[in-house]
């Protein structure tokens, strides 16, 4: 009796005492966006031509409301007013993208835009006036239209156009810019562009131009940190790395097979560019090469239809990041495929996992995207065993709805997956340092439009100021910015409390 009410006196210490939990003192918050889901001036003064630009204008059916980024949140025009709104929000940092085609509006960096450098050497200016760290991120899928035009990221050239792109980059702001991503969510965009047709360019290419394309970015990746390495970060002193995205993958039971199913999925999907560049090896995980290869042969390709890395690249590409950009968002469950699944090739019959979501987890405004606080901790404790626990910031994590402005469950989202980021710190010994909101605003979410929001701000997008106005969770956010602590309780004045 004694012992039983003794455990269960230590059970509920820890358990009340998890929700105290603070963030450690130099943990750095920030919130996040992107050029073109914000931006606008599509064609302002001497911008180029994306592929975003080129798929909306011209596939518009496949954009959920028919809209497109040509104003966004005219944050080309409202970069040094959001500013103050990122100052009373209280980050640290300030995540935004460069418009790959507003600063080399061919692509190549023998025809830089004035106005491009201007445009952004104001904002850091103003951002670094007003105590927010700029930080970078070099391509968040919005290739040059040209680039595109020769075959994408699917064409090896293009790694050498984005290392001279990057060097652009460092040389114009890398006097202020000390916090650079080279790529926001590789598997992302190259899945939805070369594998699915759900992102731009739009190309169905399964199986196979997804891993093409994967492999110049890894490549461009690798040459763009080198390249800094070598030639900057000296006089510069700053640190470059890579994002990348991944839900958890839980197996969907106990069983040996459902788990060496989920333990697959997660390599193939997010091994494929962290093992390369986090892993003590590197190159691609082993049991991708395994199963691409054995599957392609059974298929009738000549070679894998996973390119091979030469040794040089190998190491060029091994440890080329000094940080782990973690975005994550939310959990599946996987299986084996049954057979005859699926057509192949494709990226998930090669890992033969079947992953999908459970009917009771609380959904959002986005199909993919179900409120699953626990998957992030194991996900941050898989990375930390898998690659001798880096240090990670988180650069995304969110949740959408249809832009309420009580906006009761992204507070649940924001405190659910806090309060798992906290323990994965404090009880599991995670080596994370900075977590970042998506988003700042309510901005172009891609093939959704907008008709899916995630900001801490309102924008109304019929308005053609596009004013911004703070949702509860920009409240909430101040305050665990403010307090360093995840606070159920907290509720700001102006808004009827929250039911959890
Ligand atoms: C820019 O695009 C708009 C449509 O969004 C068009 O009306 C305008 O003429 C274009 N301007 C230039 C300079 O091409
Ligand atoms: C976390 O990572 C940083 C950078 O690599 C390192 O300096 C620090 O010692 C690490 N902390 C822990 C607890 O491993």
């Amino acid at each position: 009796m004694r012992l039983i009410l003794y455990i269960t006196t230590l059970l509920c210490a820890c358990s009340c005492y998890a929700q105290e939990y603070a963030f450690p003192p130099n943990f750095q918050f920030g919130v996040a966006t992107a050029a073109y889901q914000v931006e606008g001036g599509w064609n302002s003064s001497g911008k180029g031509e994306n592929i975003w630009d080129r798929l909306t204008h011209t596939r518009s059916e496949l954009i959920t409301d028919g809209s497109n980024g040509d104003i966004a949140c005219d944050t080309y025009n409202k970069a040094i007013e959001d500013v103050q709104l990122l100052k009373s929000l209280g980050v640290d940092f300030y995540r935004f993208s460069f418009s790959w085609s507003r600063i080399l509006p061919t692509g190549t960096a023998n025809k830089i835009n004035p106005d491009g450098i201007r445009y952004y050497n104001e904002m850091i200016d103003e951002l670094l006036a007003n105590g927010i760290k700029p930080f970078a991120t070099m391509y968040h899928w919005d290739l040059p239209q040209p680039l595109q035009e020769l075959g994408g990221w699917p064409n090896s050239v293009i790694a050498d156009l984005f290392a001279d792109y990057a060097n652009v980059l460092y040389e114009n702001f890398g006097d202020r810019i000390k916090d650079w991503i080279t790529f926001n969510e590789v598997g992302v965009f190259c899945g939805g562009g070369y594998e699915s047709a759900s992102m731009a360019p739009a190309y169905n290419g399964a199986g196979f131009g997804v891993y093409l394309c994967g492999h110049t970015v890894l490549r461009a990746h690798g040459k763009a940190y080198r390249l800094y390495e070598s030639k900057y970060k000296a006089s510069q002193g700053g640190r470059v790395g890579i994002t990348i995205d991944s839900g958890w993958y839980e197996p969907a039971s106990e069983s040996p097979v459902d788990i060496e199913a989920a333990e697959t999925a997660i390599q193939m999907g997010f091994g494929w560019f962290a093992h390369p560049i986090f892993s003590t090896d590197g190159d691609y995980p082993p049991v991708m090469k395994q199963r691409i290869a054995q599957k392609s042969a059974e298929e009738g390709f000549s070679r894998s239809r996973l390119p091979e890395f030469t040794s040089e690249e190998i190491a060029e590409i091994r440890g080329s990041s000094d940080f782990f950009g973690l975005n994550h968002y939310t959990t599946n469950r996987c299986t084996i495929i049954p057979d005859g699944w699926g057509t192949p090739p494709s990226q998930w019959t090669d890992a033969g996992a079947l992953c999908s979501q459970d009917a009771d987890w609380e959904p959002s405004a986005s199909s993919w995207l179900k409120v699953v606080p626990w998957g992030f901790r194991k996900l941050l404790v898989w990375i930390k065993n898998e690659y001798n626990n880096p240090e990670v910031v988180v650069t995304e994590n969110g949740f959408s709805d249809r832009g309420e402005l009580r906006d009761c469950r992204r507070i649940n989202y924001y405190n659910s997956y806090l309060e798992q980021l906290l323990k994965a710190i404090h009880e599991d010994g995670c080596n994370v340092s900075g977590y970042t909101a998506w988003s700042f605003m309510d901005n172009f979410e891609w093939m959704r439009g907008f008709t899916e929001r995630f900001g801490l701000y309102y924008v109304d997008f019929n308005d053609p100021n596009r004013p911004r106005t703070p949702k509860m969770s920009y409240y909430v956010y101040k305050n665990i910015l403010a307090t360093k602590r995840v606070d159920w309780k907290y509720s700001p004045d102006s808004f009827d409390e929250c039911e959890f």
